[in-house]
């Protein structure tokens, strides 16, 4: 049994169009729970792979919002990132090699499910003050131009 993954603030960025995709890769997760509830082996392996998709070009957007902000620690974050896309990308094959797809969701539940949400409690917080000053900066550049430009 897998420990329940629900969202609580401290989850939270506080940068919204973070915060919504993080909330998505909590709605997959209770998918896969379904899914495995279910015994569909369909199901299961559409979602596994939903899941992974989504996670790694969440994962992309993540790091085109602090390079815009010039996050300092980029070049570290994505190092992280490529770690789980191997981690990720290492439970689709296995699906594709045709392993029991019960036994990978479950993994997949319980060891991508603990990745990603100690990922986003702690390392994606050391990027929000840079990425929301960005956001910031380019939303009073916006509303500048709009006025004065
Ligand atoms: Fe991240």
């Amino acid at each position: 049994m897998s420990i329940a993954i629900n969202w609580t603030a401290d989850f939270e960025t506080g940068i919204d169009i973070i915060d919504e995709q993080h909330k998505r890769i909590f709605e997959y997760l209770h998918e896969i729970d379904h899914a495995i509830a279910q015994r569909s082996h369909e199901l299961i392996e559409h979602v596994v792979k939903a899941l992974i998709d989504y996670a790694i070009s969440h994962n992309t957007f993540e790091e085109s919002l602090m390079e815009k902000a010039g996050y300092p620690m980029l070049d570290a974050h994505h190092q992280v990132h490529e770690k789980f896309k191997e981690r990720a990308n290492a439970y689709a094959q296995r699906l594709r090699n045709g392993e029991d797809s019960l036994r990978v969701a479950r993994e997949v539940r319980s060891d991508i499910g603990l990745w990603l949400t100690n990922h986003i409690k702690r390392d994606d917080q050391h990027y929000v003050k840079y990425v929301k000053k960005s956001i910031d900066r380019s939303f009073v550049g916006r509303m500048l131009g709009k006025f004065f430009g």
